[in-house]
């Protein structure tokens, strides 16, 4: 790994040992769901008229599909209440860029607009940095070339296509049916994406379920989407040559984020947390079930509908954890909580067995490889497996902690915040060896967990 080896030795790393303090304890409120912030900002941007967001996510990530938009001839604008206003471009409407689009760390950005692209007669150039740089970007280029899209595109190890790539778009572009080799939103967004400006009908087979956030909000947004129950397949199709009605639209509290204080509070001892206006549409609330199985105390309260999505606060209690085994089938709708999951499991009775979670290789870092090699080195057992972790747990004991080098995070948000949970039930407490990615998603973590432990 040339590129994020030679980030090691970057001056402006920003390091950070997170210690053990007092129990957790208050209310919080944690920051806009980030996959809907950018397909809030995306459908805004293609709608004729103006579409006014609050509780958007104002993370990096949200804000390189913002510059990008803004590049294709959107006008987007934030007042000093937060709420922000995009006046879109029409579908079809979308001007050539005239600088690369710089997608900083955010593969969903990437992915999406690569989508939107490809059925706009124009050219674009994608660049990243040394992480999204590394991420495969044949699984959306395989089928938007079937729709007639063309790319350039970097050549990676085994084969894999990465940035920096250029795309052409095809206009018309030619409708396909697709079904989707992996589980992944981002794929299947960007075919509903490039199904958007295509004349009739483009389809997407979802052989195992993901985050379905494309799915309503593009109903939301008036296109002529049906999902349909097909031999235990979900069927999408999409009707082209769409016109988007603008909206308002409130962004629920993001659960990926909540899941790092949901940890906290479960592990840390006396902790009594309450965390609002979380999303827990089904297709994302996979951790809160594998938390309760194993023992986490965990409350709905107050459940209620947000921006078309389901949402409650959630209160969580200190509570003793024990080792199961997670069922693959429930990977998809925890995806982004594996790491943290790993932390729990660390602090658990016995053993957490994890597998069918080969994605996490090819997330932001390998999540298998690096929460292996974190982990261990503040003392956890960990077995890395092909395709999952097996960690043996605590039994509620306090870590023993990292008193070397730091954790390496390899310019991975999650890692820094995961490894920075486990900090705070350790001996001798966790260095992260770089805190900056963590605003590509929650920028304000430091500070809440900061404000808890005082
Ligand atoms: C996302 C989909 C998931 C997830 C990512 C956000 C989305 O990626 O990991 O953080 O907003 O569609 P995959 O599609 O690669 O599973």
């Amino acid at each position: 790994m040339p590129a994020a080896e030679s980030l090691l030795h970057d001056p402006a790393m920003r390091p950070r040992r997170f210690v053990a303090g007092g129990p957790l304890r208050g209310t919080i409120k944690v920051p806009g769901d980030k996959s809907i912030s950018h397909r809030a900002v995306m459908f805004g941007a293609l709608a004729v008229g103006e579409t006014r967001v609050t509780g958007l996510l104002e993370g990096e990530d949200v804000m390189a599909t913002a510059d990008a938009m803004r590049a294709m001839g959107a006008t987007i604008r934030r007042d000093d209440n937060g709420t922000w206003y995009i006046n879109g471009v029409g579908v079809g409407g979308l001007l050539q860029p005239d600088r690369a689009l710089e997608m900083g760390n955010s593969g969903t950005s990437t992915r999406l607009l690569m989508g939107l692209i490809a059925s706009h007669g124009i050219t674009a150039t994608f660049t990243g940095d040394a992480s999204l740089s590394k991420r495969p970007m044949g699984r959306v280029i395989d089928p938007l070339a079937q729709m007639g899209t063309a790319f350039t595109a970097t050549p990676g190890p085994n084969g894999s296509q990465t940035l920096p790539l250029m795309i052409r778009g095809a206009a018309p572009a030619v409708p396909i049916t697709y079904r989707l080799p992996v589980a992944s939103a981002q794929v299947k967004s960007a075919i509903l994406l490039a199904g958007l400006n295509t004349p009739g009908v483009t389809t997407v087979i979802e052989p195992i379920p993901t985050r379905d956030h494309s799915e309503r909000m593009l109903t939301g947004f008036g296109a002529d989407l049906t999902v349909e129950e097909q031999d235990g397949e979900r069927v999408i199709r999409i009707r082209g040559e769409a016109e988007l009605k603008p909206q308002t639209i409130e962004v629920p509290g993001d659960p990926s984020s909540a899941a790092f204080f949901i940890v906290a509070a479960l592990i840390v001892p006396g902790s009594d947390l309450v965390i609002e206006n979380v999303g827990l549409n089904p297709t994302r609330a996979g951790l809160v079930e594998v938390l309760r199985a194993m023992g986490g105390r965990i409350e709905e309260i107050n459940p209620r509908i947000v921006g078309g999505e389901p949402v409650a606060d959630l209160r969580v209690c200190h509570s003793p954890l024990h080792g199961i085994t997670v069922d693959p089938a429930v990977a998809p709708s925890m995806i982004d909580e594996f790491p943290v999951l790993f932390v729990a499991a660390a602090l658990a009775e016995g053993r957490t067995v994890t597998a069918g979670l080969d994605e996490l290789r090819v997330k932001e870092s390998d999540r298998l490889a690096v929460m292996a090699t974190a982990l261990s080195s503040i003392g956890v057992a960990v077995e890395e497996r092909e395709d999952g972790l097996v960690i043996h747990g605590s039994g509620g004991a306090r870590l023993p902690g990292g008193t070397g080098t730091a954790v390496a995070t390899h310019l991975d948000h999650r890692i820094a915040m995961s490894m920075a949970v486990a900090g705070l039930a350790s001996d001798a407490g966790v260095e992260v060896d770089d805190t900056r990615p963590i605003a590509t998603s929650f920028p304000n973590f430091e500070a809440l967990l900061d404000g808890l432990a005082q």
